[in-house]
C-alpha cells in the first residue's frame, strides 16, 4: 500500500499546448489500426460491387470463383445470415438498408454491394473477387441532381423540414433592396486517410470486433440490433482511427466481417478500397440554393428565405440540413426555411464535416456578401447590424454568442480597415486581388457518457472512456483535463480510449466529442478526489469511480448553443488562367474553451484548408449513363494538396460555454463553415464576378469573365439581381468594368 496521492500541481494544464500522447506511437509505427491488428487463422473478404445503376441480380456465378485458390466462401443474398433493419439506433435514426447486405436481390444504385468473397489472403480474395461475374436485369435509372427535379420533396431528417414566420412576399415588397440568387454545391467526399477497415470474430460466445469508428457503443448497438444480440454480447474496439469526418458510422464492412466470420466460424477482415470508399463510405450531397433577402436601406432585414434541395438513395432518406444555418444566423420579420430532399439512384449520403453548415454557410455567407454590396455597405457592418438578440426561429436565448468579438478581432488582425471595398481594382502583374469575409457558425452540444477513473498505488491514474480519437486529438485533450480535475500532471494520467466494454459514450461526432467525455471524465475524477481525500490508503486494486452524465446533459438548460466564427480569406485570381489562388486565411472563433491549443489550431485550421478545397476543387462528377463516378479516386478527385494551401491562422476569443462544468463548445467542424464562402467573396472582390456555382473552377472562371465584360452592370441597389446565373453560370454584380478589366489582363 501506498499513500493517497496529494495533489503536486494546481496549475491548469487545460489551455496549455501539449504534442498528442500517442504522438511517437503513430509516428514510428508502433500504433496500431483496425486493419493491421494480427490475428491467427485471419481471413479476409472483399466486397463486389454492382456494375448497374439500377435493376436485380439475376444470378451470382459463384462455382468457379469458389475453385480459385484459397477461396473460402462466397456470401451473396442466396446465402447470407439474415440480419434485422426494423429498429431505431443510439443517434435516434433507422438504419440505412445499405447496411443489411446481401437480404435481396435488388441493385438501387451501382456501387451497391452484392457479394462477399472471403479468401485465405486478401489478394486471393481480390482476385475472386474480380473474376466474379454476376449477371443483372438492368432497369433505367436516374442519377441527375438538380434543384427543381419534380420529384423532390420537404423532409425533416434531425431538423423540421421547413420552419415559416411572417408573410415573406409582402416584405420583400417593401424591402428597398432585395437579393434573389440560387447557389448549388457539388457531391464531395470525405475520404480519410485510413480506409473502413474492421475484423470481426467470436470469442467465446461474444462478438469481437477491431474497427475504425466514431462510436464504439453506437455501432455495438447497431451490430447488436442487426445480428438480434445482447449489448453485452459485442465488443467493438477502434484504438486508433485515421480520420472519420462523418463517415465512420456504421457501414457494410463491419456487416460483411461480422457475417463471414459467424459463417466460418474464424476471424474475418475487411476493408473498402479507396474506390469502394466513393460507393460506400457515404457522402456530401450537392445541393441547389435559392436565398432571398430583402432589407431596408440600411441594410437591417425584413425578408430571408433560405431554401436548399438535396438528394437521397431509393433506400433511405438522409437530409443535408443547409437550410438550418439560416436559422440561427439572421432574423427577419419574415424568415422562412426549407429542406428538401430529391430519392435518385445513387448512394446514400451521410455526414460530413459541418453537414448542412458547410453547403449552407456557402449560400447564405455569398448572399449576405452581395446583400452588402447593393446596400453600399461593409460586410462585416451589415452582418454585426443583424445580430440577432434570440435565436431567429427557436425564440431561446444564446448561451452566448461571440460573433461579434469574433469580427472584430479577425477585422484587426486581417487589416480589414484598410480594405477598398470596390471589385476589381487590385493588380499585381497578372493577378487580381482581392478579399472576403464570412460568418460561422455551429451547433455546440453533448451526449451522454460514462467514464471510468482509477486511482492506482503507485500514484497514478487510468481514465476508462468509449471514446473514439479520429485524429482530433481527443484522448490528449481528455488527458489535459484528467489532469486538471485530478489536480496531478499529465505525466500521471493514462487515458484508455475505444473500447466499448469502457461502458456507453458518446460519438466523436457533432463536436460533441470531447465536450462529452471531458464531462464524464470530469464527474468520476472530482468524486474520485472527494473519495481519496477520505482514505489514507489506496489499496492495490487501486480505488475506482464511475460516473454517468446522463442527467446531467438532460438538465441543460433550453437554450441555442452555437459555437461562432469570422472567416477571412485573401485571394489572387489570374483571369488570363482561370487560376484561383488563395494567399491567406484567417479565422477567429468563439468555439468555447479550448482544451489544447496545438489540437484545436489543428482541427480549426484543418476545417479551414477542406475550405479551400471545396471553394476551389472538390467536386464528385456522376456520369449519367452508367450512374457511376468518373474518376472515384484520390487521382481523379481533387482536393487542395500542399502547393494550394498558404499561410492559415487560426485563432479565438475568450468563450468559455457557461454551462459546461470545462466550460468546452467544441471545434471539430465550425472550421470549415463559411470557409467557402470567404473565399468566393474574396473572388468577387478581385475579379468583380460572382461565383455562385462551387467549385471555382479556372473554366467557371473564364467563362464568367467573357459573360461579364460582355455585360457590364452599374454598382448600386438592383444591379445584378436574381437567380439568372443559374447553374454552371455566373452573373456580374457590383461595380461595372472589372469584368471587362478582367478579360483585358
Ligand atoms: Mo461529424 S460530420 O458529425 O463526424
Amino acid at each position: 500500500m501506498t499513500t493517497a496521492t496529494t495533489p503536486t500541481t494546481a496549475k491548469s494544464h487545460v489551455g496549455t499546448a501539449h504534442t498528442r500522447v500517442e504522438g511517437r506511437d503513430k509516428v514510428t509505427g508502433a500504433a496500431r489500426y483496425a486493419g493491421e491488428i494480427p490475428f491467427a487463422e485471419l481471413a479476409h473478404g472483399w466486397l463486389v460491387l454492382s456494375t448497374v445503376a439500377r435493376g436485380r441480380i439475376r444470378s451470382v456465378e459463384s462455382e468457379p470463383v469458389l475453385a480459385m485458390p484459397g477461396v473460402l466462401t462466397v456470401l451473396d443474398h442466396h446465402n447470407a445470415p439474415r440480419v434485422e433493419t426494423d429498429y431505431v439506433g443510439m443517434l435516434g435514426v433507422r438504419p440505412d438498408p445499405t447496411c443489411a447486405l446481401f437480404q435481396h436481390d435488388r441493385v438501387p444504385h451501382r456501387g451497391w454491394p452484392v457479394a462477399l468473397v472471403v479468401a485465405e489472403t486478401s489478394e486471393q480474395a481480390r482476385e475472386a473477387a474480380e473474376a466474379l461475374v454476376v449477371h443483372y436485369e438492368e432497369e433505367p435509372h436516374d442519377v441527375a441532381f438538380r434543384g427543381e427535379h419534380p420529384d423532390a420533396y420537404p423532409a425533416d431528417g434531425f431538423m423540421p423540414a421547413v420552419t415559416d414566420k411572417g408573410d415573406l412576399e409582402s416584405e420583400l415588397a417593401a424591402s428597398a433592396v432585395v437579393l434573389d440568387a440560387e447557389y448549388t454545391t457539388p457531391e464531395e467526399h470525405h475520404n480519410p486517410m485510413e480506409p473502413h477497415a474492421a475484423t470481426a470474430r467470436w470469442d467465446g460466445g461474444r462478438l469481437d470486433v477491431v474497427d475504425s469508428n466514431q462510436g464504439a457503443t453506437w455501432v455495438v448497438g447497431e451490430l447488436a440490433k442487426m445480428f438480434s444480440l445482447d449489448l453485452g454480447a459485442v465488443r467493438v474496439r477502434s484504438e486508433h482511427v485515421g480520420g472519420g469526418f462523418g463517415s465512420k458510422g456504421v457501414r457494410v464492412h463491419q456487416v460483411a466481417a461480422v457475417m463471414a466470420a459467424t459463417v466460418l466460424q474464424r476471424p474475418v477482415r475487411v476493408v473498402l478500397t479507396r474506390r469502394q470508399m466513393f460507393s460506400l463510405a457515404g457522402y456530401r450531397s450537392p445541393t441547389t440554393q435559392r436565398v432571398r433577402l430583402g432589407a431596408d436601406a440600411d441594410g437591417r432585414l425584413h425578408a430571408l428565405e433560405h431554401h436548399s434541395t438535396s438528394l437521397t438513395s431509393t433506400v433511405h432518406e438522409f437530409v443535408e440540413p443547409s437550410a438550418g444555418v439560416a436559422r440561427v444566423m439572421y432574423d427577419a420579420d419574415a424568415h422562412h426555411t426549407a429542406n428538401r430532399v430529391v430519392r435518385l439512384d445513387v448512394p446514400t449520403p451521410t455526414w460530413m464535416r459541418a453537414p448542412g453548415e458547410a453547403p449552407g454557410s456557402f449560400a447564405l455567407e455569398s448572399a449576405l456578401d452581395e446583400l452588402a454590396v447593393k446596400c453600399g455597405l461593409d460586410p462585416i457592418e451589415l452582418r454585426l447590424r443583424n445580430e440577432p438578440d434570440k435565436g431567429p426561429v427557436s425564440g431561446l436565448p444564446f448561451s452566448s454568442r461571440n460573433l461579434r468579438a469574433c469580427f472584430e478581432e479577425g477585422a484587426r488582425r486581417f487589416g480589414w480597415a484598410d480594405r477598398d471595398p470596390r471589385p476589381g481594382t487590385r493588380r499585381e502583374g497578372r493577378w487580381l486581388l482581392g478579399t472576403g469575409t464570412a460568418a460561422a457558425s455551429f451547433g455546440a452540444g453533448a451526449l451522454p457518457s460514462t467514464a471510468v477513473v482509477t486511482a492506482q498505488a503507485d500514484g497514478t491514474f487510468t481514465v476508462r472512456i468509449a471514446a473514439a480519437d479520429i485524429g482530433t486529438g481527443a484522448r490528449t485533450a481528455l488527458t489535459l483535463v484528467a489532469a486538471d480535475a485530478l489536480q496531478v500532471t499529465p505525466e500521471r494520467v493514462r487515458v484508455r480510449i475505444g473500447d466499448s466494454d469502457f461502458g456507453p459514450a458518446g460519438i466523436a461526432g457533432g463536436s460533441m466529442g470531447t465536450r462529452s467525455w471531458a464531462w464524464a471524465i470530469l464527474m468520476a475524477a472530482d468524486e474520485l478526489r472527494e473519495r481519496l481525500a477520505l482514505s489514507a490508503d489506496i489499496p492495490p486494486e487501486g480505488i475506482t469511480v464511475r460516473s454517468d452524465t446522463t442527467a446531467a446533459v438532460g438538465a441543460l438548460a433550453q437554450k441555442e448553443r452555437h459555437s461562432f466564427g469570422a472567416q477571412f480569406a485573401e485571394v489572387a485570381v489570374d483571369v488570363t488562367t482561370g487560376e484561383v489562388r488563395v494567399r491567406r486565411m484567417l479565422g477567429v472563433f468563439a468555439a468555447g474553451r479550448i482544451v489544447n491549443p496545438l489540437t484545436a489550431r489543428n482541427q480549426l485550421v484543418g476545417g479551414m484548408i477542406w475550405g479551400i478545397s471545396m471553394a476551389l476543387h472538390e467536386e464528385a462528377v456522376r456520369d449519367h449513363a452508367s450512374g457511376g463516378h468518373v474518376g472515384a479516386d484520390l487521382a481523379g478527385y481533387h482536393v487542395a494538396t500542399h502547393a494550394d494551401v498558404p499561410v492559415v491562422e487560426a485563432d479565438w476569443v475568450d468563450d468559455p460555454d457557461p454551462d459546461d462544468p470545462v466550460g468546452i463548445k467544441g471545434v471539430g467542424e465550425i472550421g470549415i463553415v463559411g470557409a467557402a464562402a470567404a473565399i468566393a467573396n474574396a473572388v468577387w472582390h478581385a475579379t468583380g464576378v460572382r461565383h455562385r456555382n462551387l467549385p471555382i473552377r479556372p473554366d467557371r472562371v473564364l467563362l464568367a469573365g467573357a459573360q461579364d465584360g460582355a455585360a457590364p452592370q452599374a454598382a448600386g441597389a438592383g444591379a445584378g439581381a436574381g437567380a439568372g446565373g443559374g447553374r454552371g453560370a455566373s452573373t456580374a454584380t457590383g461595380a461595372g468594368g472589372p469584368g471587362t478589366g478582367a478579360r483585358d489582363a
